[in-house]
């Protein structure tokens, strides 16, 4: 991979990979997305169906197959808490999209399709990515905020802000 992008759940990881990758005429891939192919299923069907030590273990797997494409990355909120090193020796650009909590909540809210998040208010959530905080920060290259900008914006910021180049 040339670009990964590692964040909290909710923080715009899968939207701006999206974009970034048709700006850069890249390929894209959606981590989640390839593991529901691998296991056709569902992403909350998987975890409600096997539970979350099956989806860690699908994941790392597919992260592990993936690797060797050409292209950006996104990944789930909870790679890197069991793939740090892993992404650190990629050799790709690991960009972290950060976001304040009350964003995230209301990004999140409703939302059925998070297994992780559907239960949690709002001081939970902000729990939960406490824990990963340090995680984030140890395997990023760089951080980019999220709060105020729109998906262009970051994609932009990013395209300028990185060593990221089109094809
Ligand atoms: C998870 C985040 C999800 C998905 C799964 C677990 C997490 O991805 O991988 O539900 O542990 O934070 P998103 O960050 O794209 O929501």
């Amino acid at each position: 991979m040339d670009l990964i992008l590692i964040g909290f759940m909710g923080s715009g990881k899968s939207t701006v990979g999206k974009l970034l990758a048709k700006k850069l005429n890249l390929n894209f891939y959606d981590l989640d997305v390839e593991i529901g192919k691998a296991c056709d299923a569902e992403i909350k069907t998987i975890f409600k169906k096997f539970g979350e030590r099956y989806f860690r273990e699908l994941e790392s797997k597919v992260l592990r197959k993936l690797i060797r494409e050409d292209g950006i990355l996104s990944t789930g909120g909870g790679t890197v808490m069991f793939n740090e090193q892993y992404l650190k020796n990629s050799g790709a650009q690991i960009i972290l999209l950060e976001a304040d909590i009350n964003s995230i909540d209301k990004r999140l809210n409703f939302d059925q399709e998070r297994p992780l998040a559907t239960n949690l208010n709002i001081k939970e959530l902000y729990a939960l990515k406490m824990q990963r905080q340090e995680q984030y920060l140890r395997c990023a290259d760089k951080i980019f905020y999220t709060n105020t900008l729109t998906p262009e914006e970051i994609v932009n910021e990013i395209i300028n802000n990185s060593a990221i180049y089109p094809k």
